[in-house]
């Protein structure tokens, strides 16, 4: 939620910033700003509600405005409606402190009211504002040292932030304060960067710190120093990116999410390769020894949106091959329920972004309740990956689309490779059946470039769903949890209304809701449940609904129900998921640009949840 840049060099900071900002838009994206400063002049503030562009044409492409020196935001309104007023950058009355800023300051109320007894005025609703106008009241109060007035904001705010600040005083200087929501520093020869994500930063260089929480950080040009709260100067290691640039460019596709979901073969086979060698699962790298694994008795997944049900498919498999027992519970939830962890349990946290705030919050608990925990994370260096006890990454690359893909489907594959390794070193599987899965989950790249191959017929199908209102998607076992998925996709970037039932659900109250035309959307892989999920199509049907399935190639009788039939190839049921899954996303994706939304930016959407 709201994407942040900062430049300082010898470089003309406007584009820069620009460019950056557009590669964060998917954070945010109801308006942007910027602040520059040429040498010791003051800032030149240009804000504007709507998107990137709006402001870019404002500026011309940045070429209008002056400055080796800048900040700029792109917005997620939290506090305050979408306006130019409620744009960062804000700054204090006189302009001495002016910033941007992504989280939310909860007790911004509290600070507002007493900074006004202070004789400060407000223009804005936004928390952002009190943020800087609290660092300028330090700045004023004591020894005008950006440092400690920052410092003293951070203990008086309470909330998550990615603070970036420019002081009158120190022209070519940026600063920059962490907790809770993400931020990178990037640095190159005569240059510094600050972003909330790697994409923003790629162009111009490879080479980023991650900045803690509750830590600071100056930014000179080619040089940054970090603090601690204590204002005492810590030293942090640099990581190189791995991505190469041309990862966060839409590389000739119409958009991100075709891209990415044109992506998933490759992501999929990286992912696997990095933890399966000679054949066999190590997970040297996420660190879970087989001991480890043997001891556990229960386990807790825990996730928002798509990873949830990235969970809810993972529970049928890891409790298909183990005695283990899991339960899958929603970060929003799990993380304000009183209930006591059992000792011998794991909790797996799974995220894209590594920053969502309701997962971040349930690892911590967890981790408060002694349990161990495992995150199953895409972005490197992000929190969920630096708290968790062990982590699996997911080699997605990075995701700009809001509405996951490819991220979702390499969280299933380590879920299935986390499955099959619990099996092993609990002794749970034979030697010939583990080869058997293992050999399985590595047809799944080809598998899946087989159901792209036929895009246009799917694409050809989703041409009759632009005008529907409802939609519901019906399943069972693991079908259930794509089916949870599906409906998710589509409503998300296509804003029909739609629901995903368990199929054998439906007689106890939404088919109330079938009426002639309401479309059925059903996915039909799990072997022994064919012929009951069939029943609940044929008494949709019988009620008016158009019916069509994802099957698998050889379930060719579904064709006597469904109008439209997608075959999947073959593959072991426990892993159908993971090629089920993309003739949904290609619907949604057809559907959406069929009605001529802004696929990868829907509405009221934000790429990385990092508010409550
Ligand atoms: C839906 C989608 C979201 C995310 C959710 C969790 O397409 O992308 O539902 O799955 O916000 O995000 P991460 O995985 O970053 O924790």
């Amino acid at each position: 939620m709201c994407g942040i840049v900062g430049f300082t060099g010898t470089k003309q900071a406007a584009p820069i910033l620009l460019d950056g900002l557009s590669k964060l838009e998917y954070r945010g994206y109801d308006s942007a700003g910027i602040a520059v400063r040429d040498g010791e002049k003051p800032a030149e503030v240009i804000k504007e509600k709507g998107k990137l562009k709006v402001l870019a044409d404002m500026t011309n492409q940045g070429k209008a405005v002056k400055g080796t020196c800048g900040i700029g935001h792109t917005r997620w309104a939290t506090h305050g409606e979408p306006s130019a007023v409620n744009a960062h950058p804000h700054s204090s009355d006189d302009g001495n402190v002016i910033g941007v800023h992504n989280g939310i300051i909860e007790n911004y109320q509290e600070q507002r009211e007493k900074l006004i007894k202070k004789g400060y005025e407000f223009k804005s609703q936004t928390d952002t504002e009190v943020a800087v106008k609290l660092v300028d009241y330090y700045y004023k109060k004591y020894s005008q040292d950006p440092i400690e007035a920052i410092a003293r904001a951070m203990v008086r705010i309470r909330g998550s932030y990615a603070l970036c600040v420019m002081f009158k005083d120190f022209p070519g200087e940026i600063y920059c304060a962490r907790k809770d929501s993400p931020m990178i520093i990037g640095i190159a020869d005569g240059e510094s960067y600050v972003a909330s994500d790697v994409p923003a930063i790629l162009k111009y260089t490879r080479n980023v710190y991650y900045i803690g929480n509750m830590e600071i950080a100056k930014l000179e040009k080619g040089n940054v120093t970090f603090y601690n709260i204590d204002s005492e100067v810590i030293e942090k290691p640099l990581t190189e990116i791995k991505w190469d640039a041309e990862s966060a460019e839409k590389g000739g596709y119409e958009h991100f999410m075709l891209k990415e979901i044109h992506e998933q073969p490759k992501v999929i086979r990286d992912t696997i390769n990095s933890v399966v060698t000679d054949g066999k699962v190590h997970f040297d790298s996420v660190n879970l020894t087989d001991d480890e694994m043997k001891s556990i008795d229960q386990i807790y997944i825990v996730a928002c949106g798509s990873a949830y049900h990235v969970g809810m498919d993972l529970q049928y498999v890891i409790e298909s091959l183990t005695s283990l027992q899991v339960r899958v519970e929603l970060a929003s939830e799990f993380r304000y329920r009183d209930m006591s962890l059992r000792k011998n349990s794991l909790v797996i946290v799974i995220s894209q972004s590594g920053e969502t705030a309701d997962t971040l919050a349930a690892l911590r608990m967890a981790k408060d309740n002694g349990v161990k925990t495992l995150g199953i994370v895409n972005v490197v260096g992000s929190s969920i990956a630096r708290e968790a006890d062990n982590v699996f990454y997911t080699l997605a690359g990075p995701e700009i689309s809001v509405a996951t893909t490819k991220a979702y489907s390499c969280q299933l594959v380590a879920g299935y490779l986390l499955a099959l390794q619990f099996a092993k070193a609990r002794e749970e599987i034979t030697d010939e059946h583990y080869n058997e899965l293992l050999a399985e989950i590595n047809t799944i790249p080809e598998k899946i470039e087989k159901i792209l191959e036929n895009k246009e017929r799917l694409q050809w199908y989703s041409n009759k769903l632009i005008n529907i209102t409802d939609a519901f998607f019906i399943g069972r076992g693991i079908d259930y949890a794509i089916g949870l998925e599906g409906s998710l996709k589509l409503k998300e970037i296509s804003y029909i209304h739609s629901e995903a039932y368990a199929a054998g659900e439906l007689k106890h109250g939404p088919i109330s809701l079938i009426e002639d035309g309401t479309i059925v959307l059903s996915v039909v892989t799990q072997t022994k449940l064919i012929e009951k999920t069939i029943s609940n199509m044929v008494e949709v049907k019988s009620r008016g609904a158009k019916v069509m399935a994802v099957t698998t190639a050889g379930n060719y009788f579904l064709e006597d129900t469904a109008e439209f039939v997608c075959y999947i190839p073959q593959i072991e049921p426990l892993f159908a998921g993971s090629l089920s899954v993309v003739p949904l996303q290609l619907i949604s994706y057809y559907v959406s640009i069929g009605k001529g939304f802004d696929v990868d930016k829907p509405r009221n959407l934000a790429k990385s949840v990092t508010v409550e």
